[in-house]
């Protein structure tokens, strides 16, 4: 400990203790004389370990453990008025206020009382927790702190810290969404689409915190790490009843401000996800939108608001519109046309006659490009779409797993 040990004892806020003082949060810690003549001291109180130091402002108490990896701040240094230096990674705190000044999360610092007890002066601590408001304004302000700054353990440690005060920890993943939607450009990425599957996970493994934590984290982070240094992209404030043709019409004519003026009529009108389901999966369909993309997007969208409540509809939606809008329409570009022709000219002639004839080779399909792949596709029409579809699957999953050419038939 450094240059704590000459401060004189301060004055400040001595009162008498007695039993009726009706501060049941107030703790006897240690005798003044203590924390002055060594200038730090470990008070053990209610199975916390308070670290107690002698600055210039006074007597100053705050939790032992370092909120960065929990090493002792008894070991720490103190500098200027009152800024406490944890040794081990050079995080720098406000004995005063907590607040961090360099490094990441804020310090639980605790209010000090000195009193005048039988063994002359003692140092008391107030242990109470702050009101639950407090406590959820503070663990919100820091969560946006890591999901700005795209650092995972504070984020992590954030969320655990909003479960250990009773609230419910899917609440970091709605402040995700709203943090988040108008800096995504061009509407939903995969952090979305991802972050349906990492619920399901922590919906299915109650029991497991560590798997729940690392599900809810992985959400937050990969959302984060999406918008991270991105302007704001604001959505028009218009708003408009919905109306389902006209909002597929304005997507095809992307139409951003009256397609999103539509999602938010209908919201404020009382639609749910399901009677924007149809309008949103025909406007999916339109195109070969990016590979498929924006269909998944449309089910992911249903799947989040299911998990997480009306409030994220907003938001969500109006990001998948942008999404719809600016997807690359893969249907328009020279490879992909063939694919409406050859839907167009495609009839089944499956029957149950023909059920039993064996599926096409996987290597049908070897080195072929677009066009003589559909072909090749189009010549089984005869058997059923299911034998094709794991002929064909059958392929691309020999050709990732060989990472080398398949030998020709
Ligand atoms: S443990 Fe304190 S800064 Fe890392």
């Amino acid at each position: 400990m450094s240059n704590s040990q000459n401060n004189p004892p301060v004055e400040a806020s001595v009162v008498e203790a007695s039993p009726e003082s009706g501060a049941t949060s107030w703790i006897y810690a240690k005798p003044l004389e203590d924390i002055v003549t060594k200038g730090t001291a470990l008070a053990r109180i209610s199975g916390k370990q308070v670290a107690l130091f002698n600055t210039s402002e006074g007597i100053k108490a705050c939790d032992n453990r370092c909120p960065h990896e929990g090493y002792p701040l008894t070991e720490g240094s103190l500098s200027g008025k009152c800024t406490l230096t944890c040794n081990w990674h050079n995080w720098k705190f406000d004995l005063d206020s907590g607040d961090n000044l360099y490094g990441g999360d804020q310090l639980r610092t605790y209010p000090v009382d000195i009193r005048i007890g039988e063994t002359g002066q003692e140092v008391w601590i107030d242990v109470s927790d702050p009101p639950y408001a407090q406590q959820y304004e503070k663990i919100r302000n820091n969560l946006h702190g890591a999901f700005i700054d795209h650092s995972y353990d504070r984020i992590a440690r954030e969320i655990a810290r909003l479960e250990k005060i009773g609230a419910d920890p899917l609440d970091a993943i709605r402040l995700s969404i709203m943090w988040s939607v108008d800096h995504l450009e061009f509407g939903w990425t995969h952090a979305y689409a991802a972050m349906a599957d990492w619920l399901s996970v922590y919906l299915e493994s109650e029991g497991d915190k560590e798997l729940q934590l690392l599900s809810l984290v992985e959400c937050v982070a990969h959302t984060s790490f999406d918008v991270l240094r991105e302007d704001e992209y604001p959505f028009s404030p218009n708003t408009q009843p919905f109306n389902a043709n006209g909002f597929v019409e304005a997507i095809e004519s992307e139409d951003e401000p009256t397609a999103t003026a539509m999602i938010r009529g209908g919201l404020a009108q009382g639609l749910q996800f399901e009677d924007f389901e149809y309008a949103l999966t025909q406007a999916a369909f339109a195109h070969y939108n990016d590979f498929g993309h924006s269909l998944i997007y449309v089910t992911k969208a249903r799947e989040l608001i299911l998990m997480l409540g009306i409030e994220v509809a907003e938001p969500l939606l109006l990001s998948l519109v942008r999404n719809l809008i600016f997807a690359t329409r893969e249907d328009k570009i020279p490879e992909f046309r063939s694919y409406q022709s050859v839907l167009e000219s495609w009839t089944s002639t499956h029957t149950e006659t023909n059920r039993d004839l064996a599926s096409p080779c996987s290597d049908h399909w070897f080195r072929k490009g677009i066009k003589p792949s559909l072909e090749t596709t189009l010549s089984f029409k005869h058997l059923s779409a299911d034998s094709i579809l794991h002929s064909a699957f059958g392929y691309i999953s020999k050709k990732y797993v060989e990472f080398r050419p398949i030998p020709a038939i």
